[in-house]
């Protein structure tokens, strides 16, 4: 977990430069050996960021990385279809950025810089981007695809910041945790957008509940039980088969992990970050009951999980993508001594009626913004050279909402050593449209779904 709170980002961009320029004269003994020496000679230039995955949360990414204090510049872009490239920096240019990111009137101005021969389209469109003279890679395109770009990112020397799930199956966990390793030989830094771990109101709850304000921990409980994603399932037309799941990517077990893992594992993040660690165990049910179209891939639209840590302590986890029930995105703590409710900007730590803590009441807009912070966070440790790396406890919650997805497919009580050895999901490395995709339709139209009790866990 990030030990860095909000009151260590701010860097302003004089300390920047002069940290910078006081480095560079001792001869760069003190930078970060993945920076390029022109960030810090004075900062003309930037830091040049690409952004890899040109759609919503891309763009909201790469609108907070210009919205640090620092001199950021976004240099270079890619993605796999031309049209979401350009809606990015259509976005961009005009100060809007979307559901979470930065609305900035008058659009980012010089900080975009991006010409056509920095426009880059297609599967192997990642590489062109981290080639073309950047010091962060953004990476914001499906889960599948996360351990490919990661690993070229880092080998090439650049910092990340990548979104959350780190990968959609097992093979993608390990090959996330072997480069982060690397990442940190080669000093690179790494944020990941699992944003409550900068939400101001979940450090200081967890911090609380870690130190015993609520006893001894019981059982955990995660929810994210909503309507149907902002999603649309695009029609084929002449698409190849691999074109046509990436378009649809979210609907595909192999590129986006499931909704289990693509959206509810920032619940099941936050619980492993309470307990220190992952569960050992998981079984569960879950289905497709509503979500049927043939055009929804082979995921569900239902999941309910019991994971069990090694201590024996239960987390129940469930996720629902259903319009018309009961919605709600939170986790809640049990102990010994007292409960705890944790949700964006609103933790809150009880016992009984009496109220142990609670977060100052802000007025609408003064809200402190995690997704903010995670890049103000970010860029500091490039500026200043700090230990920045939360690739390991990503991997673990994105491997911890996998094992529950292989419980739900499966019926069957699943095993933490066996499901991250598995092989079970092939990773996402397709440089090019006519590769075959790893699922293929059935004859009748639509994809295999998997049935409890029939379907293997891995
Ligand atoms: N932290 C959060 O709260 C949060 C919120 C939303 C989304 N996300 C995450 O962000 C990621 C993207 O989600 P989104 O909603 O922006 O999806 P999106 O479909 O809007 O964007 C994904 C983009 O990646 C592109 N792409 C597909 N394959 C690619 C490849 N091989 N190389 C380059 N580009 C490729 C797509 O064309 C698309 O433009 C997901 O992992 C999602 O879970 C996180």
């Amino acid at each position: 977990m990030s030990d860095v709170t909000s009151s260590t980002l701010v860097q302003s961009r004089r300390d920047f430069l002069q940290t910078a320029a006081a480095a560079s004269a001792a001869g760069s003994l003190l930078l970060s050996p993945g920076l390029s020496p022109r960030v810090h000679a004075g900062g003309d230039d930037g830091i040049k960021v690409a952004l890899i995955g040109c759609g919503n949360r891309g763009t909201g990414a790469a609108s907070q990385a210009l919205a640090t204090k620092y001199n950021v510049k976004l240099w270079a872009m890619a993605d796999a279809f031309a049209d979401r490239l350009e809606g990015s920096l259509k976005a961009l240019s005009s100060g809007k950025a979307g559901k979470y990111g930065v609305e900035k009137g008058a659009g980012f101005g010089a900080a975009i810089d991006v010409p056509k021969d920095r426009q880059f389209i297609g599967l192997d469109a990642f590489q062109k981007a981290i080639d073309c003279g950047v010091d962060v890679a953004i990476l914001t395109g499906p889960p599948g695809f996360r351990p490919q770009h990661f690993d070229y990112a880092i080998n090439a020397g650049k910092h990340v910041f990548m979104e959350k799930p780190v990968a959609a199956g097992p093979a993608g966990v390990r090959k996330i945790l072997e480069v982060a390793d690397r990442a940190r030989k080669k000093n690179l830094k790494v944020g990941v957008g699992l944003q409550r771990h900068h939400d101001p109101s979940y450090l200081e709850a967890v911090q609380r509940i870690q130190r015993g304000d609520i006893g001894k921990l019981i059982t955990l409980r995660a929810y994210w039980d909503g309507g149907p994603p902002a999603k649309v399932a695009i029609p084929k037309n002449n698409m190849t088969e691999l074109e046509y799941q990436i378009r649809n990517w979210y609907f595909f077990d192999w590129l986006s992990g499931d909704h289990i893992v693509e959206q509810h594992i920032h619940n099941i993040d936050a619980c492993n970050w309470v307990m220190g660690g992952h569960p050992v165990t998981a079984m569960g049910m879950g289905g497709r009951q509503v979500r049927t179209g043939k055009e929804y891939g082979n995921i569900f639209d239902h999941h309910a999980v019991e994971f069990t840590y090694a201590d024996g302590t239960k987390m129940f986890s469930q996720c629902r993508q259903i319009p018309g029930c009961k919605n709600q995105v939170a986790e809640f703590v049990e102990g010994t001594n007292g409960s705890a409710y944790l949700n964006q900007g609103r933790c809150t730590l009880t016992r009984g009626e009496e109220t142990l803590w609670a977060p100052p009441r802000r007025r609408p807009g003064e809200a402190e913004n995690p997704y903010q912070i995670e890049h103000d966070v970010l860029f500091a440790a490039i500026a200043n050279g700090s230990e920045h790396n939360e690739a390991d406890y990503a991997a673990s919650s994105t491997m911890t909402a996998i094992m529950g997805r292989f419980a739900t497919y499966s019926g069957k009580e699943v095993k933490w050593d066996e499901a991250l050895a598995s092989n079970s999901v092939p990773m996402a490395d397709a440089l090019a449209f006519d590769t075959p995709a790893p699922i293929q339709p059935l004859p009748e139209g639509g994809y295999a779904i998997p049935i409890p009790g029939v379907t293997k866990p891995f």
